[in-house]
């Protein structure tokens, strides 16, 4: 057990005194949750393997799930990976800082214990002023997973990162919401053609540009075989099922208010179309998906708070962040639905409230 201390930081403008203090914790092999442009992730120096043991305890994360490592410049990108392709630094160069990991053959520095013994290492310099300050300040590359317990919403506040991590760092730097709410595009670049492996903040459309030819993992929908997405993820407390349109969402809900309490998820455009009794959590606009990625794993932590019997979410379209925010609402909802003959196969066959 720590105490954890929870330190305000400008996120535009981080100052030295809380990035010195913080990057102390790094140095001696503690833990710091840090914002980023996604999501808060809790760092610790990626070179020494008794801190990096430690993020795994904090998290309750499985050994076998590797870690990001944060760089803050190019330079550092050659002590942690080996072997690096053709190009690559016009690629990082085009990319980075921001929202985009790629998976790269790992360096002999790295210790075991951030990969998961595998001999490729995830990489990525965040677009985050606080998470390079703390990067370039503590000397050393940063190995960070979502600051969350593991298989509860990524944290995109630091409230909700101090909700599931007090007593198990030492240090909450507090730079307010972060940018995208959605985790970092994660890209293997080890295979023959580009390889989409994890959805995020960096659309595919981006990704193409700089990258054309990458495709998205067929796995990437939810297949076990794909790296990091074995595991349960994001899963709100309260059973959440998915509506395949607006009419699915307000039917479904209103038949189901008249004998529990439902939660809906969704944009401002749909709550305008629900029974207005029907409890509801809005989560931005749908012509604005940028919008809804901010807000999800707030919305789905805010699910669990209502105390509602069932949750029912909104599907948004498949282009540009949409990509990830449907990978995080399916995950979420274990890959239920809100169709009549789901509803009824969870109630015993028999649809409630009839
Ligand atoms: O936006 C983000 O990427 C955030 C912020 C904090 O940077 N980090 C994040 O980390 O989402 P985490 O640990 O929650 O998710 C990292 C994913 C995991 O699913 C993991 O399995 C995968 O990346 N991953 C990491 N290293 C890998 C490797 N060597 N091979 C395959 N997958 C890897
Ligand atoms: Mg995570």
């Amino acid at each position: 057990m720590h105490m954890t201390k929870v330190v305000k930081v400008n996120p535009l403008a981080p100052g030295d005194m809380e990035i010195e203090e913080a990057s102390q914790i790094i140095k001696k092999g503690g833990l710091v949750v840090l914002p980023t442009e996604t999501v808060y992730g809790i760092g610790a120096d990626a070179m020494n393997p008794g801190a990096v043991r430690r993020i795994f305890e904090a998290k309750g994360r499985p050994q076998d799930n590797p870690l990001i490592v944060h760089i803050a410049n190019i330079g550092q990108l050659s002590e942690v990976a080996a072997d690096l392709p053709e190009g690559m630094s016009r690629l990082a160069e085009k990319v980075w800082p921001g929202p985009v990991t790629f998976l790269l053959k790992k360096s002999v520095c790295v210790p075991p214990e951030v990969t998961a013994g595998s001999d490729t290492v995830a990489v990525r310099m965040p677009a985050h002023p606080v998470a390079l300050k703390l990067i370039s300040a503590s000397s050393t590359p940063i190995a960070a997973p979502s600051a969350n317990l593991s298989t509860r919403p990524s944290p995109t506040s630091a409230a909700h990162a101090l909700h599931d991590m007090d007593g198990r760092v030492e240090l909450v730097l507090d730079g307010g919401s972060t940018f995208f709410g959605v985790e970092s595009t994660i890209v293997d670049l080890t295979s023959a053609v580009p390889v989409i492996l994890r959805k995020g903040a960096f659309t595919p459309e981006e990704l193409r540009e700089v990258l054309p030819g990458s495709v998205i993992a067929a796995g990437a929908a939810g297949a076990p075989s794909v790296p990091g997405t074995r595991h349960l993820h994001y899963a709100p407390r309260t059973r959440l099922l998915v509506a395949s349109d607006g009419a699915e969402l307000s039917s479904s809900s209103t038949r189901l208010s008249e004998c529990m309490h439902v939660c809906v998820m969704c944009s401002s455009e749909s709550a305008d179309e629900l029974d207005r009794r029907v409890d509801r959590i809005v989560m931005g606009s749908r012509g604005d998906l940028y919008s809804i990625a901010k807000n999800l794993f707030g919305s789905l932590r805010e699910l669990d708070r209502r105390g509602a019997d069932i949750g029912i979410i909104e599907s948004f379209e498949e282009k540009g962040i949409g990509y990830a925010i449907m990978d995080r609402i399916r995950r979420a909802a274990g890959y239920a639905t809100a169709d009549t003959k789901t509803i009824s196969s969870l109630f015993n066959g028999a649809y409630p409230c009839s």
